[in-house]
């Protein structure tokens, strides 16, 4: 799914408006019912609603859905903001057609009494939406505190007023514990700062025309299972363990052999064919007892270099879990990577590493999927004042190591060295877990060795791994969520990409 700005919204509401062909204000109707069609499947016509407008078409909106609301016989109060902004056409036409109803009508003209929302149910936002330009101010600023100030529950109409959606927002906004927004998401719900004003978003269709944007240039996306599913390998009846390819994973230290266990499981779980293990001396007996599918180089643990100088017979490595920082290991690691020329997930302690010894960063070949938390990213990009200079600096480093970095949390991003952007749906906080992050690079691991280009190994690994902590969260509840439990619940989520 393409995410587009807020510019292009216009340019799409503008077109759908000309060639489906539409007139403007059955436009607004129909969003008003996608709007209304969500809300009354989760508010039945016992709550009061109060519904604040602008005098713009987000407040054109607001009325409109007063209007429909008020028809399934809920008790609706509406507040009418004026300030600068002048009354749109479709603005002018609602409010005529209010005439005549039950509707109360209130009309905001300066900073009011915070008091003037109490008293609904549910409190909609339709203030701005999506043609905000600037950090509002005066009345509407205070309107906003005001609406912050309610008990009740507030839900924003397309966007909460005073975000920005595809830039930082820098003044005073609604915090709302919902969203429905219009068509697509915008760029800012996908951002950890901007999840206190957003809250739970849904996105309802109004039926803007697809062709117009499937054609619009644009860098971010957000994935879905379609898109994912088609990416997904299928099997054939003559393949064998060697057309899955054979990973090497690098992982563990003493008291961490933990992470090797699990980034070994995830990665046989992904379907490698031959995956091999390499592990300190301490580890062997845990790790044979913990994996019995996968292979250990048995001679690694007396010279710690010999399985790294012959890796290329590998079709991908993964490094990193549990590995600690000690001198043996930043020497490992160079080894590694001025031997090995295929692909490589590197992750938890080897991007400490490069972030330590940043001349081995230009070591890193081509291809290769760095995933790091955003902590381990700061240590390697230095910190960010925003959201977008986060995601800048994520496109800079792609770019830099001509590879893909995939960049953990909330809608997680992934980014190519071209610079599109990939935001994952799937996942949830039950994941905040301890060894979560290992099974991802295992995954990974294991699906760059059996012949996924970066890219798809990042879109389908990522996309999987969320869906195995959704899956497992839906059974067992996300309190109690360990990462073993992602790795249980991977099959049934390949089974779901079949
Ligand atoms: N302080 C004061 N005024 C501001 C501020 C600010 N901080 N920021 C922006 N404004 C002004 C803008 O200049 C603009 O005024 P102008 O139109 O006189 O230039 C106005 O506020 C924008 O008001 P909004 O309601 O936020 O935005 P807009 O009128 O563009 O509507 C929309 C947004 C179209 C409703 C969007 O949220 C959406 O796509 N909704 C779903 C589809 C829909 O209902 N479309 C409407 C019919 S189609 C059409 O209008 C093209």
């Amino acid at each position: 799914m393409k995410i587009i700005t807020a510019q292009q919204t216009k340019a799409l509401d503008a077109h759908t408006i000309a060639h489906e062909p539409i007139a403007s204000i059955d436009l607004m109707e129909r969003a008003c019912r996608a709007f209304v069609t969500w809300f009354t499947q989760r508010f039945d016509n016992s709550h009061t609603v109060g519904i604040v407008c602008g005098t713009g078409n987000n407040g054109g909106d607001g009325l409109g859905i007063a209007r429909l609301l008020q028809g399934w016989n809920y008790a609706v109060t509406v507040w009418i903001v004026r300030g600068s902004v002048a009354e749109s056409n479709d603005f002018k036409t609602n409010l005529e057609r209010l005439k005549n109803t039950r509707i109360k009508i209130l009309e905001i003209t300066e900073a009011p009494e915070c008091s003037v929302f109490a008293g609904s149910d549910v409190l909609l936002d339709a203030v701005f939406g999506s043609g905000l330009s600037r950090p509002p101010e005066g009345v509407y600023e205070r309107v906003i505190t005001c609406i912050n100030a309610t008990a009740t529950r507030r839900i924003a109409v397309d966007i909460p007023s005073g975000l920005m959606a595809d830039q930082p927002t820098t003044g005073a906004c609604v915090e709302a514990h919902a969203t429905v927004t219009f068509q697509l998401p915008k760029l800012s719900f996908l951002f950890p700062s901007s999840h206190r004003f957003v809250g739970d978003w849904a996105v309802v269709d109004i039926g803007l025309n697809k062709n117009f944007i499937r054609e619009l240039p644009g860098d971010h996306f957000l994935l879905q299972q379609k898109d994912v599913r088609k990416q997904v390998k299928k099997r054939s009846t003559f393949d064998h363990k060697g057309t899955y390819g054979h990973a090497l994973l690098v992982a563990g230290a003493r008291g961490k052999m933990g992470a090797a266990v699990l980034s070994s499981r995830a990665a046989l779980r992904s379907g490698v064919g031959l995956l091999t293990v390499h592990v300190p001396q301490t580890g062997v007996d845990i790790l044979q007892t913990a994996v019995p599918e996968a292979m250990l180089s048995i001679d690694a643990h007396s010279d710690f270099y010999t399985a790294l100088e012959t890796a290329d017979r590998f079709t991908a490595v993964g490094i990193g879990p549990g590995l600690g920082k000690s001198p043996e290991t930043v020497k490992a690691l160079k080894k590694l990577l001025e031997n090995f020329q295929h692909p490589m997930v590197l992750d938890a302690d080897s991007l400490n590493i490069l972030a330590e010894n940043r001349e081995l960063l230009h070591l890193v070949p081509p291809g290769c999927i760095l995933t790091p938390h955003p902590k381990e990213f700061e240590r390697i990009v230095g910190s960010w004042q925003t959201d977008f200079e986060r995601l800048q600096k994520q496109k800079q480093l792609a770019a830099q190591l001509n590879g893909v970095v995939v960049l953990k949390g909330a809608y997680s991003s992934i980014v190519g060295p071209d610079g599109k952007v990939y935001f994952n749906p799937t996942g949830n906080p039950g994941m905040a877990t301890g060894g979560s992050g290992d099974v991802l690079t295992g995954i990974l691991t294991g699906l760059l060795a059996q012949g996924y280009a970066t890219l798809a190994a990042a879109q389908v690994g990522v996309y999987l791994h969320g869906l195995t902590g959704d899956l497992a969260a839906g059974e067992k509840g996300m309190n109690s969520l360990i990462a073993s439990d992602l790795i249980d619940f991977l099959p049934e989520a390949y089974r779901r990409l079949g």
